[in-house]
């Protein structure tokens, strides 16, 4: 394994912007970001605005405590792949992190595991630091079977070539996500704890206890202290709170709080 470094469970609060805002709105939020986010936080931020917005907002950004990452990328170089995106295309509009298999991909696209295990090989080649999200669906876990797709989503992607100290896990239960309905803290440490102990069969305990775990789905100011003081909590992937400037600058200032940081 290349390159595991202790710095891996560093608190990492990632906004993802799906398919919203302009120019001029992205233009706004930044600059609201910068407003309530200055200096060198003691962690690591990024937001993730839509392919469209990446070169602009990567010029909006500069000199901010914010990274810059993509919602999805495609696993090929370059070639006839109408439509798609580089990974190399991602690293030259200026972006450190890219998300794979969010759940809108997985379930709305429907892009399946074997493809998203293409991408974060070929993210990681082009040097991009991946948010590998996974979550169940509602009837799953009605149907205690959230242990099996968690298993199965970590399963079809982690192997031994995949470099773990460029990796992020984003667990994010469906029935979470835009709803209002957040996991309990309890429900997510459970969670996230299982994910740990399925990374450690594939890699070892010594590897999973170093890679970082958000929490997404319905997280806000209100609620994202308490989450991020669960023990296998290491951050968020923030969507609809993330577009208020405000409310996302509050979610990291909880989590900074919740962790400790300060
Ligand atoms: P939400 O989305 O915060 O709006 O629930 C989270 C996500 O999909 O990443």
């Amino acid at each position: 394994m290349k390159g595991v470094t202790d710095l891996m469970r560093r608190p990492f609060v990632a906004g993802n912007w799906k398919m919203n805002l302009t120019l001029a709105e992205a233009r706004q939020l930044v600059g609201g970001l910068r407003e309530r986010v200055a200096g060198r936080p003691p962690l690591d931020l990024a937001i993730c605005p839509s392919f469209v917005l990446l070169f602009p907002v990567s010029e909006a950004i500069k000199g901010s405590p914010f990274a810059l990452g993509a919602q999805d990328v495609y696993f090929q170089d370059k070639g006839a792949f109408t439509g798609e995106v580089s990974p190399a295309m991602l690293v030259d509009a200026g972006c450190t992190y890219v998300i794979i298999g969010h759940s809108e991909r997985r379930h709305v696209i429907g892009e399946t595991g074997d493809l998203l295990a293409r991408k974060v090989r070929a993210a990681q080649k082009a040097g991009l630091h991946v948010i590998y999200c996974v979550g169940e669906k509602l009837e799953e876990r009605e149907g205690n079977r959230t242990e099996v797709v968690l298993g199965r989503q970590i399963d079809e992607v982690f192997g031994p070539d995949v470099d773990l100290s460029r990796l992020t896990v984003a667990y994010e239960p469906v029935w979470a996500i835009g709803t209002g309905r957040n996991a309990t803290p309890a429900q997510a440490q459970e969670a996230h704890r299982f994910i740990r102990n399925r990374l450690a069969r594939v890699y070892n305990e010594g590897l999973a206890g170093q890679v970082r775990i958000q929490y997404g789905g319905s997280v806000t100011a209100a609620n994202a202290g308490e989450l991020m003081s669960q023990p296998d909590v290491d951050g968020a992937l923030v969507g609809g709170a993330s577009l208020k400037a405000d409310e996302f600058a509050k979610i990291i200032e909880a989590t900074i709080a919740a962790k400790g940081l300060k």
